[in-house]
């Protein structure tokens, strides 16, 4: 099994950042949306630590993924019968992941820091807060890191709804391609 793309397929690094990302988004959105329900004490604290972790590993996932691609390019997209306005649609639906995969982590980075709160890095380092606790600065970056989130969660469904019709509707391989040789 080649590591590199080929036509037919992503490479197998690029499908593991891509669903690993796809968890650790999903798993950072649902403990950021249940956080201040869960019990005070360690059970939140835990919560949030491990909330800002996932949310770290989506920037981790990001750099690799991108650098990745240098090496081994993405397959070019199926032809469907959207033809070029298809295309640059599909293109700029990613674009809009990515952008969204980069600051919704560093809008939670501010409210972190807004918060008073220091960094954790992996559980193995931290980085202090560079600003005092600021209630109304980090209230403001919380709605704003809310809204991108929730977009985020908005579009990425969009997507993955795209990926189900290019399967049963448009009988193409768009995610095969994605996908172990196994499910083919
Ligand atoms: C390094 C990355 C991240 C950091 C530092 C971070 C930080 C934070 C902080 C400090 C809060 C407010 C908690 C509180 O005081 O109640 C929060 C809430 C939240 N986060 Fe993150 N986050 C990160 C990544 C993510 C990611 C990747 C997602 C999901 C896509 C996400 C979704 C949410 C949601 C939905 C809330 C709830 C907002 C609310 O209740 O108003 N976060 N995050
Ligand atoms: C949080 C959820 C998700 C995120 C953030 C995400 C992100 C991305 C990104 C950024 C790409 C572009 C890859 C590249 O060319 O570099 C991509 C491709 C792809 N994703 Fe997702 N994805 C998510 C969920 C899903 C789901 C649930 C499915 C399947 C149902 C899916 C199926 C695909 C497929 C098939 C491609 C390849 C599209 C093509 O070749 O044009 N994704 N995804």
């Amino acid at each position: 099994m080649s590591i590199a793309s080929n036509p037919s397929r992503y490479s197998p690094p690029s499908q593991l950042f891509h669903w690993l990302t796809v968890l650790c988004v999903a798993g950072a959105w649902i403990l950021g949306v249940v956080g201040d329900d869960l019990p005070k004490g360690s059970i939140r604290h835990m919560g949030e630590f491990v909330h800002v972790i996932l949310g770290e590993l989506v920037v981790l996932l990001l750099v690799l993924r991108i650098v990745w691609r240098f090496i081994a390019p993405a397959p070019p997209l199926e032809p469907t019968r959207f033809g070029t306005a298809g295309e640059l649609a599909t293109k700029l639906g990613h674009l809009a992941i990515y952008g969204l995969l980069l600051a919704v982590p560093v809008v939670g980075v501010l409210t972190l820091f807004h918060s008073g709160e220091a960094l954790p890095l992996f559980g193995l380092s931290e980085i202090s807060s560079p600003w005092v606790k600021n209630r109304e600065l980090k209230h403001s970056y919380k709605e704003i890191h809310e809204f991108l989130a929730h977009t985020l969660m908005i579009v990425a469904a969009l997507h993955a709804a795209a990926a189900i019709a290019h399967h049963h509707v448009l009988k193409d391989r768009t995610l095969k391609r994605m996908l172990p040789a196994v499910f083919e």
